[in-house]
């Protein structure tokens, strides 16, 4: 069944590039993206795997682990590397997960049979530190995933967490939010002094510090 936003991913142990892990253990309170790709050694996957080790920093910044998953065996997995920092010019630091047997893929979902009965899908799951699934997205084979998105979401999901508040379209760190419907304006005078009234249902203030 569909893992929905809200709902607790399921732990798993799987053997990774770095070692077997408790999937809930290795995450210890994180906020974690998992990501799943078709194929070792396609082209679209070799530059997205690239991609996310170049941008390991940011994601650490966020307080968040980032782990691969396909349905290649590990050696394969260890061999593709070299590829990897071939093309990208990065080393693969990140795990992937081995599931040759598709223990994960089917588990979370990950592959679509009218997309491909064998090769995952480029699923995301973006999962906070309460083990509870934030975001989704589900992306074709054809298509690569943009990874800063991914790290916008992330800034959202870390934000809207902790104030309330929500994020307009293509917004980015720094730039004003919406305050939820649900602060009463006399709340929202308190905690958002100075908010602009665009309409009654919306209301905007600047990026909440802290
Ligand atoms: C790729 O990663 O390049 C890819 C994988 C499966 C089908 C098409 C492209």
């Amino acid at each position: 069944m569909a893992i929905r936003l809200g709902d607790e991913v399921p732990n798993f142990s799987a053997d990774t590039t770095e070692g077997r892990i408790d999937f809930h253990q290795w995450k210890a309170g994180k906020w974690a993206v998992l990501f799943s790709h078709p194929r070792d050694f396609t082209p679209v996957c070799t530059t997205e795997l690239g991609a996310v080790a170049k941008l390991k920093p940011e994601f650490e910044k966020r307080n968040t682990r980032v782990i691969g998953l396909s349905v290649d065996p590990l050696d394969a997995h260890e061999r593709w590397v070299q590829d990897i920092k071939d093309v990208t010019g990065a080393q693969v630091n990140f795990p992937m997960i081995g599931d040759p047997d598709k223990k994960v893929a089917d588990m979370y979902d990950m592959i679509h049979p009218n997309a491909s009965d064998t090769a995952t899908v480029r699923s995301v799951f973006i999962i906070g530190p309460d083990n509870k699934l934030k975001l989704t997205l589900t992306y074709p084979a054809s298509t690569g995933r943009n990874f800063f998105e991914i790290l916008r979401a992330i800034d959202s999901l870390q934000l809207t967490a902790k104030h309330q508040v929500a994020t307009p379209a293509d917004w980015q760190p720094g730039e004003d939010v919406i305050i939820v419907p649900a602060v009463s304006d006399e709340d929202a005078k308190k905690r958002f002094p100075g908010y602009v009234t665009k309409k009654p249902y919306l209301r905007t203030t600047p990026h909440p510090q802290g």
